[in-house]
């Protein structure tokens, strides 16, 4: 197979009340365990690539692994970029095999976002790929801004449909309270996440599609294990799985992951390295990593995301 676009896999999730799971990836080691969880459940999957591990991976290399894995297995497999922060980063990445983009304007004016979104739309489109954006602050909850307006920092539904209507773009990430990062909400505070919000903008734009971004859950095993062998990420509190599962049967049809990949691939290397400090062939430390990213993947897509069988 190929590597296709996210158009209908899209489709399907918001008519079947699911979600595809976008993971962070790497290197090609956490692309391989995102991939063997995709087949092993039978879900579409999107490899998600962000500007850094672009850089880190090389876009060649990137490009290639995804088409190996294409290559290997049937199912359907997007290939992205995460946050790409400028017009020119999106149009490489065109050019350079990815299937699908995210134009990150979100930092600048209304009107700024828009035009660089509407550029990157009409690049994109004119070569097939499609195109994500982005509109609020998605740092959400975790900042302490005090607003009176009933949308504070959120995306606000009216300059969805608008955002939506000018630039025609294919999906969008909207902030209803999750946050980048293992720090989602404070220690003591109660998570939240505005599906009010949701609800407002879904109904003003039906059958679009919605990106949830910073989504990490942040299971508790996977945090133990990361920082009983040296991690240094004591209160992390991510997004309770419930709420997923609500936003997934919802409109939001795609789901970012990428500090669970984090803590499970770096704190099993950790721990393979505390506990078996005299070996050093790699494999020893990477292929536990490898599989406990395969696992976790594996949960989300069966249990969370509910994208399995999907394919
Ligand atoms: P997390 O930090 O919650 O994994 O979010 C990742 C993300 O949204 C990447 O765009």
């Amino acid at each position: 197979m190929s590597l296709v676009t996210t158009k209908e896999m899209f489709e399907k999730a918001y008519n079947g009340g699911y979600a595809i799971g976008a993971f962070n990836v790497d290197n090609v080691d956490i692309m391989q365990g995102v991939i063997a969880a995709a087949v092993k459940t039978r879900s579409p999957v999107i490899i998600a690539i962000s500007g850094g591990a672009l850089k880190y991976m090389h876009p060649a290399y990137a490009r290639h692994a995804a088409l190996a894995a294409a290559e290997e297995c049937d199912i359907p497999i997007a290939l992205h970029l995460d946050h790409g922060k400028s017009v020119d980063l999106c149009k490489q990445c065109v050019d350079n095999g990815f299937t699908s983009v995210m134009i990150d304007a979100s930092a600048y004016d209304f009107e700024t976002n828009i035009a660089m979104t509407r550029e990157v739309v009409e690049y994109a489109h004119a070569r097939g790929v499609v195109v994500e954006g982005e509109l609020g602050a998605i740092a959400g909850i975790e900042d302490d801004v005090v607003v009176d307006d009933k949308y504070g920092s959120f995306t606000h539904p009216d300059d969805a449909v608008e955002f939506v209507r000018r630039t025609g773009i294919d999906s969008l990430a909207i902030a209803i309270g999750t946050a980048h990062g293992a720090y989602k909400f404070k220690p003591g505070q109660k998570p939240q996440l505005r599906f009010d919000i949701l609800q407002e903008i879904s109904a003003k734009l039906p059958e679009f599609p919605i990106v949830l971004h910073g989504a990490s859950s942040v299971p508790r095993d996977r945090l133990d294990t990361f920082n009983r062998y040296g991690g240094q990420l004591p209160d992390a509190i991510g997004i309770p799985e419930e709420m997923l599962r609500q936003a997934a049967s919802m409109s939001v049809c795609k789901i970012n992951v990428g500090s669970d990949i984090r803590i499970c691939y770096f704190g099993e290397i950790r721990k393979m390295c505390a506990l078996k400090p005299n070996k050093f062939e790699g494999r020893e430390y990477l292929e536990p990593a490898r599989t406990a990213v395969e696992e976790m993947v594996t949960y989300k897509i069966e249990k969370v995301f509910g994208s399995a069988g999907k394919a």
